[in-house]
């Protein structure tokens, strides 16, 4: 034998007698969620969490505006003594927990309101006009930094780094599209979100592995005409008749050309134009969204809206114009949830509140900025119950009467750091020596 060959089989010999491999992470996977659940239950951390989210209720900032949610997150991250990146993307920050090593698994949430007057009457309710936490991202943010000091007081056993992302923009502006720009996540292993839903129990969890949120883009189309006298129509080039006729043609992507087995959707939001009752206006202008679960699909779509507004638009010797948005960037990705990171989530959730708490998250053709990191790296987004009907947090995302459950908060703190914690023991340092 070879002096290399001995050498390998004495630090094998070592190995054997010193070490052990981990412990599979299932057996304990039930005792630290727990422990991580008790945790973030005991009364002062609890009521920490719902100060943090209220104070953010009370001071809603819409996308690429969130300087004070920003500072807030700051000055606790401080407080927990956490490091972090700012500014990334504008508001946006990243913090680190662990060693500082692979693997690196991150945890998202997004910071950014609605411009939408809240209509509920309660001690917290928005102090700004117009604007309105109606989406449940300031609970994300609180349920985010919750579980940032869970994994802090643990950090010296995680096997790897867990990067916090608290992400400007998610309503429109494509936030997680800068965020990824930047390149601070450009060593995340995997990542994942979660999102409070009022159609399911407080603290129930819901997954889902696979295509979860439709791809979407949004467009604004403007048609010119040649206005006059509503009784002299003969003179006009009526761009409202031509909307009318491109908005009725719109209907018939879904209906006649799309596979009914593929989901599609287009819907027109708004039509605009004209003032009085008795003259037909120059332009007109109206806009929608489009989605698909396919890039081919959404690819199709926007390619037929663009022809019909045109074509619709020059039967009526009108001019069809229609801009998709395209530098915002548009459109969004079909969110794809991974399928090994959705079952470490699920099982997660199982050791956390019980198999019978948890749901099965129903594709729907709602759309999330989250898409961008899954096109990017393994990503999975689990949502949180908020539903209590006697709290009447049940009424849709985006309602002026959104109103959440926070009892779901140290539920959704626990699920966060015991799904870091564990997915880096599961990835990083398979072998343990004593
Ligand atoms: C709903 O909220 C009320 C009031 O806080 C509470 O008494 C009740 O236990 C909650 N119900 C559930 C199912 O959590």
């Amino acid at each position: 034998m070879t002096l290399t060959r001995w050498m390998q089989l004495l630090v094998l010999l070592v190995m054997l007698t010193h070490c052990r491999w981990a412990k599979s992470v299932n057996s304990d996977l039930e005792s630290l969620s727990q422990e991580l659940l008790e945790s973030a239950r005991r009364p002062e951390f609890f009521r920490w969490m719902k100060r943090v989210r209220r104070t953010i209720h009370q001071n809603p900032e819409v996308g690429f505006e969130e300087h004070e949610t920003s500072r807030l997150i700051r000055s606790e991250l401080d407080l927990l003594g956490i490091e972090y990146v700012w500014p990334v993307a504008i508001t946006g920050i990243v913090a680190s927990i662990g060693s500082g090593s692979k693997p690196i698994f991150a945890l998202r949430a997004d910071m950014d309101a609605l411009a939408l007057q809240e209509q509920v009457e309660w001690e917290f309710k928005s102090k700004v006009d117009g604007k309105m936490h109606a989406c449940g991202h300031d609970t994300h943010v609180a349920m985010l930094l919750g579980a940032a000091k869970l994994l802090s007081a643990r950090e010296h056993q995680l096997k790897g780094t867990v990067k916090l992302v608290f992400q400007p923009g998610e309503e429109g502006y494509a936030g997680a599209y800068h965020m990824l720009k930047e390149g601070v996540l450009d060593d995340v292993d995997a990542i994942i979100s979660l999102h409070v839903l009022p159609t399911i129990p407080t603290g129930s969890i819901g997954s889902q592995a696979g295509p979860v949120l439709a791809g979407t883009g949004t467009f604004t189309a403007t048609i010119k005409g040649v206005g006059a006298h509503g009784a002299q129509p003969h003179l006009s080039r009526d761009p409202i008749l031509a909307a009318s006729s491109a908005i009725l043609a719109l209907q018939q992507i879904i209906s006649r050309e799309t596979d009914p087995l593929q989901a599609g959707v287009v819907s027109i939001g708004y039509l605009k134009g004209g003032q009085a009752r008795n003259v037909i206006p120059e332009s007109v202008e109206f806009g929608g969204t489009y989605r698909s679960l396919s890039p081919a699909g959404l690819i199709y779509l926007k390619n037929r809206i663009d022809e019909i507004i045109k074509m619709q638009a020059a039967v009526h010797q009108c001019k069809g114009e229609v801009d998709f948005m395209e530098d915002t960037p548009m459109p969004w990705p079909v969110m794809v949830n991974d399928e090994a990171l959705h079952e470490h989530g699920k099982q997660v959730a199982e050791a956390l509140i019980g198999k019978s708490k948890v749901e099965v998250f129903h594709l729907t053709m709602g759309s999330e900025d989250f898409s961008f990191y899954s096109q990017k790296i393994p990503a999975a987004i689990f949502v949180l119950g908020i539903k209590n009907e006697t709290l009447k947090s049940d009424k849709p995302l985006h309602s002026p009467y959104f109103f959440v459950d926070e009892e779901a908060f140290p539920v959704g703190a626990a699920f966060h750091a015991a799904i870091a914690i564990s997915y880096l023991e599961k990835h990083g340092g398979l072998v343990e020596c004593v």
